[in-house]
């Protein structure tokens, strides 16, 4: 029999500890999973204790998921070579500004035969223009990567409330042995082979959650936060078309989890959303709602919003996306 996978979770903020919950019971009863896994933790100190060490001893993320228990064969690790040395599954789950500097610390130190999944909302705006978090992983590691996105949002899915995801895959077999390692019978997942739409939706969601936020915050009512909603989605699907490396974008993605349902739930009760109102009702930077408002949880919407803004301009279609007086104000805003 061959030796059971060893998993590695690269973050352990509010989605990495809530998926920390699922992958440590999967691998407890899965044969074909090694039973520790090893959780990457950003250290820093919480109530003058190592946040490590809190999680080993209390098994719980005081800072980024109080009031949920960990399964005590996750073990936290805050050295990231010694938490991913052999893995043969990754899965990477930090808010997407560090994924680039993680990938580097992690050469050399994983087996191109292991394989990744990313949960990272986010796209990368290189010189060349767009990047997706899965082509960075995949060019500096040199592994596989999938894809899961979808309307998960974290505290719901820590507290088992049922939902559904999508795994985009670009080898069916690491889609379908991902979606073993994460599916449990309150979070189904479908595995999908549109792999750069189901990561391109996670990421320009956000955007549309900023615009919604917009809308709540300067009271304009549920008809013009649906339009915004609509043209959101009508946007992120011509900017998936557009920039599809191989044309493959298919429409009925987006009617997966990864799709419409993420973006309803983000417009409703994401923190981009949030954070959004807030900034349109009292004025201050996003930054400093950032920090006022999220205990240490990062913003995925607005940098993604300013990262799209930079690669429509270099193309000169700015004008032709409503999105782009999102992306306006949040550029003056904070980045
Ligand atoms: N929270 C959700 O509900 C949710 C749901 C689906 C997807 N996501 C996506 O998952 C990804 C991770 O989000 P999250 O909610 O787990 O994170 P988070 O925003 O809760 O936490 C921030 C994390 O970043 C770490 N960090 C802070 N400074 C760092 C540094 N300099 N280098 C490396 N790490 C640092 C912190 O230790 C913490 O683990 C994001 O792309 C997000 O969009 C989140």
């Amino acid at each position: 029999m061959a030796a059971p996978l060893k998993v590695c979770i690269v973050g352990s903020g509010n989605w990495g500890s809530a998926i920390a919950r699922i992958i440590g019971t999967n691998a407890q009863k899965l044969q074909h999973f090694a039973t520790t896994v090893k959780m990457w933790v950003y250290e820093e100190m919480v109530n003058d204790k190592k946040l490590s060490e809190i999680i080993n001893t209390e098994h719980e993320n005081v800072k980024y998921l109080p009031g949920y228990k960990l399964p005590k064969n996750v073990v936290a690790v805050p050295q990231l070579r010694d938490a991913a040395e052999g893995a043969d599954l990754l899965v990477f789950v930090v808010p997407h500004q560090f994924i680039r500097k993680l990938c580097d610390e992690m050469v050399g130190c994983v087996s191109e035969k292991a394989r990744g999944i990313t949960l990272i909302k986010g796209i990368d705006e290189g010189p060349e223009g767009l990047k997706l978090i899965s082509d960075i992983i995949r060019e500096k590691m040199g592994i596989d990567i999938s894809v899961l996105m979808g309307a998960n949002i974290a505290n719901e899915v820590a507290a088992e409330k049922f939902c559904e995801s999508t795994i985009g895959c670009k080898v069916l077999e690491n889609g379908l042995l991902f979606k073993e390692l994460l599916q449990t019978p309150n979070f189904r997942i479908t595995v999908v082979d549109d792999a750069d739409t189901v990561e391109l939706c996670g990421a320009l969601k956000n955007i549309v959650a900023v615009g919604a936020g917009f809308c709540d915050g300067l009271q304009c009512g549920d008809n013009t936060k649906a339009a915004v909603i609509r043209l959101g989605l009508m946007e992120m699907i011509a900017f998936a078309k557009l920039f599809s490396k191989d044309d493959s974008v298919c429409s009925a993605t987006f009617l997966e989890s990864c799709g419409v349902a993420d973006l309803i739930t983000t417009c409703y009760g994401g923190r981009n959303r949030c954070v959004a109102e807030a900034f349109a009702k009292t004025g201050k930077s996003i930054e400093e709602l950032e920090k006022e408002m999220l205990n240490g949880q990062k913003l995925q919407g607005p940098l993604t919003s300013a990262e799209v803004y930079h690669i429509l301009k270099q193309k000169d279609l700015v004008d032709k996306y409503v999105g782009s007086i999102c992306f306006n104000y949040c550029i003056n805003s904070a980045w």
